[in-house]
């Protein structure tokens, strides 16, 4: 049994926010020691020359990463690399602080491995996360910016937001990953529909000086042809790449006591929904795809990346795994090419389609 199997009972006790912000103000309090930080390198991080890949100009170590809602303030950047995640999302980021819905808002379904969140965007402003990205400088792995609005925002007040965010992170970020997927904040206006698409790329385009590679994030729910009208706005516009997916709203799985609790569902009932969307849209696009969606081993992130992703991202597994996961996946992953006659990660990716 890991060292986090036997905590894990402790910390499940607590409610489910409570138990992420223990455990992020023990990541944040092991990346200020440079002793711990050298400790945790060598026993987590794992390197290969087989996972090195690199996309939307970027080079990647691993090609496992951590979700966006981990990290929302960019606290534990550090500690994440540290562990032997290949990038991270800080995020989402919204242009003012705001506060999100009220708790409890997030919810552990052991029975189903899943969580339920109706977070909303709780974020501190882009200020905010940007002087401490300055202040503690970002981790040698690529970092993404997810940006987001507030949920007061009408349509048009939207696509100033993500223009703030983007320019406020626009030395900072590696890319932006634009949120247009999220199930749980106030939706007046349809987030997805083409001419509001048209309008926040064409926007983000001119706002984009630095030339920071941007990707949208989209949702499990869409259907086939929702997101082959998506790739053709996608493919209008200088957009890198995409990443799928969102937490879905898709509730019938479930089983756990908390399965009625509103809000998106993540972890393992998402996950073949959201490899369907990957291969989907690796059937659709060239363009890079980073798949997410209950991943929590290597056989996870591997049917990802067979799918179609070039890159995989954690979050939910994280939370059931614990520290060692990426650790995990990575020399999984390894084998797994290995086994299958592969050079390298760059042959695997979209090994599954026709
Ligand atoms: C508590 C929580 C908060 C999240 N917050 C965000 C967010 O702020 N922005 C975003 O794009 N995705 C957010 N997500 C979605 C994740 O990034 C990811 O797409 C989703 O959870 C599926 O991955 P998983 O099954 O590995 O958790 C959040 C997920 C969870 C569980």
């Amino acid at each position: 049994m890991t060292l986090y199997e036997s905590a894990r009972p402790l910390l499940f006790a607590l409610p489910a926010e409570t138990a992420h912000n223990l455990g992020k103000r023990a990541m944040a309090s092991a990346q200020s020691s440079g002793t711990l930080r050298r400790a945790i390198r060598y026993n987590y991080r794992y390197r290969h020359p087989m996972l090195e890949i690199e996309r939307f100009g970027l080079p990647f170590e691993s090609p496992v990463g951590v979700a966006a809602g981990f990290d929302k303030n960019g606290e534990v950047m550090h500690c994440l690399s540290d562990l032997g995640f290949g990038f991270a999302e800080v995020g989402t980021v919204t242009p003012y602080p705001q506060p999100g819905n009220e708790r409890p808002r997030l919810f552990r379904l052991p029975d189903d491995e899943a969580m339920i969140n109706r977070l909303a965007f709780n974020s501190q402003g882009a200020d905010r996360v940007a002087n401490r990205l300055e202040t503690h400088g970002t981790p040698q792995v690529p970092v993404a910016v997810n940006i987001g609005k507030m949920n007061s925002s009408d349509e048009h007040e939207a696509i100033e937001d993500y223009r703030r965010v983007l320019d406020r992170f626009s030395e900072q970020a590696d890319y932006f990953v634009l949120n247009v997927s999220c199930p749980n904040t106030p939706e007046d206006y349809d987030e997805q529909s083409p001419d509001h698409l048209r309008e926040v790329f064409s926007t983000l385009e001119d706002e984009n000086e630095n030339d920071k590679p941007l990707l949208v994030k989209v949702g499990p729910d869409s259907t086939r042809d929702s997101l082959a009208d998506l790739v053709e706005i996608v493919e209008e516009f200088a957009i890198d790449g995409i990443v799928a997916t969102n937490t879905t709203t898709d509730h019938d799985e479930l089983t756990d006591t908390h399965r009625n609790e509103w809000g998106g569902v993540s972890g393992e009932p998402l996950e073949s929904a959201a490899t369907e969307t990957v291969a989907t849209l690796a059937e659709l696009t060239e363009l890079p795809i980073v798949g997410v969606g209950g991943v929590d081993d290597a056989e996870g992130a591997y049917r990802k990346i067979r799918a179609g992703a070039s890159l995989v991202q954690v979050y939910t597994g994280f939370v059931y795994r614990g520290p060692s996961l990426a650790r995990e996946i990575n020399r999984g992953l390894v084998e797994l090419l290995r086994r299958d006659g592969f050079d390298s990660l760059e042959e695997a990716i979209g090994a599954d389609l026709e």
